[in-house]
């Protein structure tokens, strides 16, 4: 694990609040995109520990001014970034996208377990060591039809017994010193088994509330510890309260 895990933990701890921004932003001719972002890391930045880049901004923006401008004020105010890339390639490949990220900021990316270690992953963790940042692996994502790739059953090579692909999952977060684990909060129970298997080693961190169903008590009590919110905050008619109200619901993060 690397500082970035200690980062975050911080940074819940000060403010209180176990949220992670999912800076979604919805595409739109005529939106600033950083204008809006600007005003909504600002605005939120008590309510919440940590800022998630999607898609929603590198696509529009690219890695040029406008995204390092976002990182900065991220920085000023003090929050963590994570970019959900979820990196998914041949090593060679997976290393350049994570020196990218790296560079022009980034404290964590995500990326997904699936493409293994061996010039697959192991690329990237060699990055994140070099920066000093994090990694967080997909275990089990939160929407509908994850069962069919992250639930199926696999044969596990250690033990020869078939396994679901999500507990196998957990256990390289484990074994590759992850700095986090992806769980949806839609299936709070898959939470719980992930969370036997990791105990207090590797932090999950749990995407899906609102929108997607998944519901902050359950997840929290099941195991996680951070939880990912995008549409529930953004297109709330009042941002700033929802955040805070799922912070309160959230509870205090215990050192
Ligand atoms: P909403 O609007 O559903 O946004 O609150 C959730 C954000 O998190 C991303 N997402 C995931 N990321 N594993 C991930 O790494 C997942 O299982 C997962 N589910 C949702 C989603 O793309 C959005 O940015």
């Amino acid at each position: 694990m690397n500082k970035f895990s200690e980062i975050i933990k911080n940074s819940a701890y000060q403010r209180q609040s176990r949220i992670i921004l999912a800076l979604d932003i919805q595409p739109s001719k005529t939106i600033d995109y950083v204008k809006k972002a600007v005003h909504l890391i600002e605005s939120l930045g008590s309510h919440i520990c940590a800022v998630k880049v999607n898609r929603h901004l590198t696509l529009p923006l690219g890695l040029g001014v406008e995204i390092r401008k976002i990182l900065k004020v991220c920085d000023k105010v003090g929050l963590p970034t994570i970019m959900d890339c979820k990196i998914n390639d041949v090593g060679s490949t997976n290393k350049v996208m994570a020196q990218h990220y790296f560079e022009i900021g980034f404290d964590a990316v995500t990326a997904n377990p699936f493409v293994g270690w061996e010039d697959g992953l192991q690329s990237v963790f060699e990055m994140a060591e070099t920066f000093d940042r994090g990694v967080l692996l997909l275990v089990y994502m939160s929407h509908k039809g994850s069962w069919e790739g992250y639930g199926i059953m696999a044969n596990d090579p250690n033990s020869g017994k078939t396994r679901p692909l999500y507990n196998l999952f957990a256990e390289k977060a484990l074994a590759w010193g992850a700095d986090g684990a992806i769980v949806g909060a839609t299936y709070p129970e898959k939470i719980l088994e992930v969370f036997n298997i990791l105990g207090n080693k590797v932090p999950i961190y749990s995407p899906g509330i609102g929108v997607q169903g998944g519901r902050v008590n359950l997840a929290i009590s099941s195991g996680a510890k951070y939880l990912i919110v995008g549409r529930s905050i953004i297109h709330s008619n009042d941002p700033v309260a929802t955040a805070k109200e799922l912070k309160i619901m959230a509870g205090r993060l215990k050192l």
